[in-house]
């Protein structure tokens, strides 16, 4: 193989390889940057339900109780989960791609079931009781989510309505029916609070910048080795060639008369001069012979 084709060769590997490198790099900050900013998005967004079920459970509920007859219930008036559940319906109106669930596995509302996504999350609280928060990425239906998720703890207090149905007040038995929803156990993880933020569309943005980067790079790389190979000809292949075909001429006693005519100032050059006045003396001594 011929020392430019190798020279060429080696080089296009490197940069073929630097230019991977460089389309990985940046594919992987690219998502390490959508994983972020979903994070910090599904984490506001949790924390301003919370903030609005707390100032309802802390300001609102208890004047709303004030005002009512004892025993009374109305869910919309006094349920921090029916306030939520409206809440996020709401604000899904606009933000179509977000989902957040009070997911249950034996709910009331069947708006707050459980799907098979949030039952893998739900299975991680019930299994690690200390555990106060999970988040990670899921897929779900072949579309990837950042999660964020809080374990809803069963207490005493909760049976008066999830325990048996024939204690539960009738206005949640007539609302909700007498199926689902109850017999939960006090102590154990009933449901969690989870949002799910699209990354699927930033993934597919990170492949796309990736791929084209390194299309670039590869075309660039191309180029490169035109250039080299153009410049290799020109300065070195050529040069070369000539020394070669005069050399042997040179030892074949032939064109002696002719000078070579080689000016450049690099290591060809010299070894141009080296041949040329090789030429002269050659030229004297068939002379001299000659004579
Ligand atoms: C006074 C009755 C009452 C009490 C007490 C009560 N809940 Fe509920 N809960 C409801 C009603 C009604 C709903 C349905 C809300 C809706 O319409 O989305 C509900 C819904 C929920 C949901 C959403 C899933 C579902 O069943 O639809 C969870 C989770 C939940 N409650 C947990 C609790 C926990 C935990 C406690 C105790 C800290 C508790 N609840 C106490 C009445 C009650």
């Amino acid at each position: 193989m011929s020392i430019r084709a190798r020279f060429i060769i080696l080089i296009g590997i490197l940069s073929l390889l630097a230019t991977i490198g460089i389309g990985a790099t940046s594919y992987k900050f690219s998502v390490d940057n959508a994983l972020a900013e979903a994070k910090s998005k599904g984490h506001l967004v949790f924390d301003y339900l919370q903030s609005s079920r707390i100032y309802f459970k802390s300001q609102q509920r208890p004047l709303i109780m004030e005002h009512v007859a004892r025993g009374t219930f109305i869910p919309e008036l006094m349920s921090g989960f029916t306030l939520t559940r409206g809440v996020w319906s709401e604000f899904q109106k606009k933000n179509k791609d977000y989902l957040f669930k009070q997911a249950t596995i034996d709910p009331l509302h069947p708006d707050n079931k459980a799907d098979k996504f949030d039952l893998v999350i739900i299975d991680k609280f019930r299994k690690n009781q200390n555990m106060k928060q999970a988040e990670g990425v899921i897929d779900k239906n072949g579309a990837s989510y950042f999660y964020y998720a809080e374990p809803i703890k069963v207490s005493r207090n909760c049976l008066r309505c999830h325990g048996d149905p024939a204690n539960a007040p009738q206005a949640v038995t007539e609302k909700y029916g007498t199926e689902n929803g109850y017999h939960w156990k006090a102590g154990t993880v009933a449901a969690a609070y989870v949002i799910y933020v699209p990354i699927q569309d930033a993934l597919n943005k990170a492949k796309k910048a990736a791929v084209n980067l390194v299309a670039i790079g590869a075309g660039g790389v191309l180029v490169l080795m035109l250039i080299i190979w153009i410049f290799f000809s020109q300065y070195v292949v050529k040069p070369i060639s000539t020394l070669e075909k005069r050399a042997t001429e040179i030892s074949l006693g032939k064109n002696l008369a002719q000078p070579i005519n080689i000016t450049s100032k690099d290591e060809i050059g010299s070894l141009a001069r080296a041949v040329d006045r090789l030429r002269i003396s050659v030229d004297r001594m068939l002379k001299r012979f000659q004579k």
